[in-house]
């Protein structure tokens, strides 16, 4: 728990806890042909403080079921969106994305930014498909491999990282065989990494080590990070998170 603590402690003051942006979420909203004014009920997993949370619920016409498994997260995600003037759309739930209390055909969309790796892209796909109504969209960013080949440093660091990384075609076979139909699929441009994501988190560790009387704990969550974000700079035009929408079927 001492571990989740850090990372609460490091990330909650962000906008976002992952790659992502604003620009790319509302792209993948027109890509999934989501009718802004139809009522629709969307569960975003994994939403850590809320950045597709909060956008989701400004631009459509839906109650968004936010679901985390750090209350940290979701109790900043509550105090945006009461300043946001969107509580009445948010509805948080603080559980595991394995172990979801939704009834079956509950959702018209479930949405997943950056997240779906905790539990696995392909038993992701597969538990949470009951959860989404016949012809119900599942919307979800995923570590994806954008080139042919890659050299050894890199594919050895994300197969020890996340082992499930992949090229798109085989996420979208992935997402076939689970009984969706895939619909749309784009690639996070690197302003998702590096100005959304890393460099504001490089500018948050100084005070992150000081908070944390510099302990051992917090000085390998932070050389974690830093090694991540250098093989990121280094490797950058191997992999990015892919965006994959697709329908259910059935
Ligand atoms: C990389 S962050 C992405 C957060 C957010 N979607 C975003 O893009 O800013 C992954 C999120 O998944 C949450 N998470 C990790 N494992 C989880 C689990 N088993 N159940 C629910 N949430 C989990 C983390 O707390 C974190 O908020």
């Amino acid at each position: 728990m001492e571990d989740y603590q850090l990372l609460i402690d490091l990330h909650k003051c962000a906008n976002r806890q992952g790659p992502g942006g604003e620009a790319e979420t509302e792209k993948a909203i027109s890509l999934a042909m989501l009718d802004r004014s139809a009522p629709l009920k969307i569960a975003d997993i994994g939403c850590g403080t809320g950045a597709s949370t909060l956008l989701l619920a400004r631009l459509l016409n839906t109650r968004v079921m936010a679901v985390d498994f750090l209350q940290g997260f979701l109790d900043v995600l509550e105090d945006r969106a009461e300043h946001m003037g969107l509580s009445e759309k948010i509805t948080t739930l603080c559980c595991s994305m394995d172990n979801l209390p939704f009834e079956d055909e509950e959702y018209d969309v479930i949405w997943s930014e950056g997240a779906i790796y905790n539990i696995g892209f392909e038993r992701g796909v597969r538990v949470w498909r009951r959860h989404l109504k016949r012809g119900g969209l599942l919307v979800l960013s995923e570590i994806t491999w954008i080139t042919a080949s890659r050299p050894l440093e890199i594919r050895q660091y994300w197969e020890d990282e996340y082992p499930e990384i992949d090229v798109a075609s085989s996420k979208i076979a992935v997402l076939e065989k689970a009984g969706y139909s895939p619909i749309g699929y784009f690639v996070l441009p690197e302003h998702c990494w590096l100005v959304n994501y890393y460099r504001p988190m490089q500018n948050r560790f100084r005070n992150f080590l000081d908070r944390n009387g510099n302990s051992e704990e917090a000085r390998a969550i932070v050389a974690a990070e830093n090694r991540e974000i250098e093989l990121y700079e280094k490797y950058k035009t191997h992999y990015s998170y892919g965006v994959y929408i697709a329908r259910k079927l059935g």
